[in-house]
């Protein structure tokens, strides 16, 4: 995945706000960076190079170019690794067409035999360079450029978020989009079509959504906006266009660091806020009631998400089960066609995504509603094809998340899906008013709980929590395992420290061969599964350097007769809350020791945010 952006003016230089651009896509992807200016009508001037934003930025002078139009592109490599030829823009043999793409061609070998017979020269190995051979290609038998692009992308398959332009038509960018996200900011004197809206607030809040099969160009007073269809192309008539324009409330200072070091700090440090928001948006939706009986109607419950929303569709199935007395499957998206052919029309997915641009977890309900399924989405972003694609979306509300490692809005997942628990649970009648009472008094807690957790971790962790440490177990059981799975994850992302993560009781039969003196396991407890301390025995038997993080009310009754390092966090009076007082502590033991270790954690290695390719 990628992050594109394309934008046209008048009387206003767009090389600052393409860098600008640039920098709030850089959490798409920042393994090589691009732009090309239209500075005259005989070529497009285009920059390139592999490395980060900053650094092409400062290296080319970007800023200091004087241009009406041009594109911009910061890479997270699929086709062809990561280098300077690799990096987009990508040109046809003129040099006049250039080409940004966030996506992948899946017949690409074949286009490339094609063009390579009719005498292109193709430099990269991309997937994204053909396209702009392609458009080139077809310009003789096509009547305008248009039609061109409009022939050349007909021939792709695959996904793409396209922006282009033409040096022979200086004040244009068309545009293109199949299942890769693609915004429109409409602003006074200047139009921009870009990934991401964090790319375009600075300079426009009006914002509208691009759907799958769109396709049109932008000059800085018009949009012309066509939707591709199987009999062809139809124009969206300009009051539809308008009618579809949303004003972005959300401040572009919420999306930017706040002179916290990193995002990633910051958005740990914002959970109290962030949650808050969460529950004060959902707990009375009438939306989250409606999906609650749409849960209660199902044959089967199937929760699919990919990396920290999949943790958080762990802990979701858990607590449908513990509070609603309902059975769900918690699935990693990507893993959807081991239970795709036993879906049915009777049965609702529950797609947890933050982005809802993630390509698995969009594949998966996509399967699924073909097969007749209702799909109730969860996600932080309001238009997402997740959104979109749901028969009822619930947001988290918790505001823009820019740290490529998922903190707040894991814990913001959690929380939508307590709620959703906890009306399930009303509808068919498994808990009674006081016991709803009891469990909604517990959750508008929570903001308190991470509040207080956050303090009391960085109050304890040191600089460099985990120095030395090459290999390390997270365990728990119950909730404490599914709390571990995401705790493993961010340390091994941002740290880069092999931390495994099982259920505790699993130890016994293949795990704990790895055990010698001083091997480090770390035990999440939580209230749950006090049998745990069994599992902490046998690897303090074996000489394992044991640290057990448990809310302090939690007692396990450990035996001084072993060197058990006890972290206790706040205590909290509910299962429910056991996640917020928890999850701090491991949110921010990565995030020390990332740092310590000299890695960016906003920028992991081979990592992005938003993975919109399969
Ligand atoms: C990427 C990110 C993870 C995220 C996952 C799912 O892998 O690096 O932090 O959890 O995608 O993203 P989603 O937007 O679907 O929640």
């Amino acid at each position: 995945m990628c992050g594109i952006i394309g934008i046209c003016a008048i009387k206003r230089n767009v090389a600052p706000m393409i860098s600008l651009g640039l920098k709030r896509l850089e959490y798409r992807g920042y393994d090589s960076v691009g732009v090309a200016l239209v500075l005259n009508e005989s070529r497009v001037h285009v920059l390139k190079a592999r490395g980060d934003v900053d650094s092409f930025l400062s290296r080319f002078k970007v800023s200091e170019f004087k241009a009406y139009t041009g594109l911009g592109h910061t890479r997270w490599a699929t086709h062809g690794a990561p280098s300077d030829v690799n990096a987009h823009p990508h040109t046809d043999c003129s040099g006049r067409i250039a080409v940004v793409h966030n996506g992948v061609i899946r017949n690409f070998s074949i286009i490339k035999s094609i063009l390579e017979v009719r005498g292109h020269r193709i430099t990269s190995e991309t997937d994204t360079e053909l396209i702009a051979h392609l458009i080139e290609d077809e310009i003789p038998f096509s009547s305008n450029f248009f039609e061109a692009f409009i022939r050349a992308i007909s021939r792709l398959e695959g996904s793409y978020a396209l922006a282009i332009i033409n040096s022979s038509e200086p004040n244009k960018v068309y545009f293109a989009r199949l299942k890769s996200p693609l915004v429109l900011g409409l602003g006074d004197g200047f139009n921009i079509i870009a990934s991401d809206i964090p790319a375009v607030i600075e300079y426009t809040r009006r914002v509208l959504t691009l759907e799958d099969g769109e396709v049109g160009w932008i000059t800085p007073t018009e949009v012309k906006l066509f939707k591709l269809t199987d009999d062809g192309i139809a124009e969206v008539k300009y009051e539809s266009i308008m009618s579809r324009v949303r004003f972005i409330e959300w401040s572009f200072e919420e999306a930017t660091r706040l002179g916290y070091p990193h995002f990633m700090l910051k958005e740990i440090v914002e959970q109290p806020n962030a949650i808050k928001s969460t529950y004060d948006g959902n707990i009375d939706d009438p939306i989250v009631k409606l999906a609650a009986s749409l849960l209660n109607e199902a044959n089967h419950i199937v929760l699919v998400g990919a990396g920290t929303s999949y943790h958080a569709s762990l802990i979701i199935s858990y607590f449908l089960s513990k509070i609603a007395k309902i059975k769900s499957t918690p699935l990693i998206a990507s893993e959807y066609k081991v239970v795709e052919d036993s879906i049915s029309r009777e049965d609702v997915i529950l797609a947890v995504s933050q982005s809802g641009e993630t390509y698995d977890t969009l594949e998966a309900i996509r399967a699924f509603k073909s097969r007749g399924a209702k799909v109730i989405g969860i996600t932080n972003v309001v238009g997402s094809a997740l959104s979109r694609e749901s028969d009822i979306a619930i947001y988290m509300r918790c505001g823009p998340e820019i740290g490529v490692a998922a903190t707040k809005t894991y814990t913001s997942q959690i929380m939508v899906g307590s709620i959703l628990a906890i009306y399930s649970a009303i509808e068919n009648k498994s808990l009674d008013n006081s016991s709803t009472r009891n469990l909604i008094d517990d959750l508008s807690k929570a903001s308190d709980i991470l509040g207080l957790s956050i303090k009391t971790s960085l109050s304890i962790l040191n600089d460099s929590p985990l120095r030395g440490i090459k290999s390390m177990y997270i365990l728990g059981r119950g909730l404490g395992s599914m709390i571990a799975k995401e705790a493993s994850l961010k340390v091994k992302e941002i740290a880069y420290i092999h931390a495994e993560s099982y259920p505790a009781g699993e130890s016994k039969h293949g795990p704990i061969a790895l055990v010698e003196e001083k091997f480090p396991v770390y035990f999440i407890a939580t209230s749950d599964s006090l049998e745990i301390i069994g599992n902490i025995m046998e690897m303090a038997s074996r000489g394992a350097s044991i640290v057990v993080v448990k809310p302090e009310n939690v007692n396990l009754n450990i035996s001084s007769s072993h060197s058990i390092n006890v972290v206790d966090m706040p205590p909290v009076n509910s299962l429910l809350l056991e996640p917020y007082t928890l999850i701090p502590y491991f949110q921010l033991l990565a995030y020390k020791e990332a740092v310590a270790r000299g890695y960016n954690p906003d920028k992991p290695r081979n990592l992005a945010k938003t993975v919109t390719v399969e």
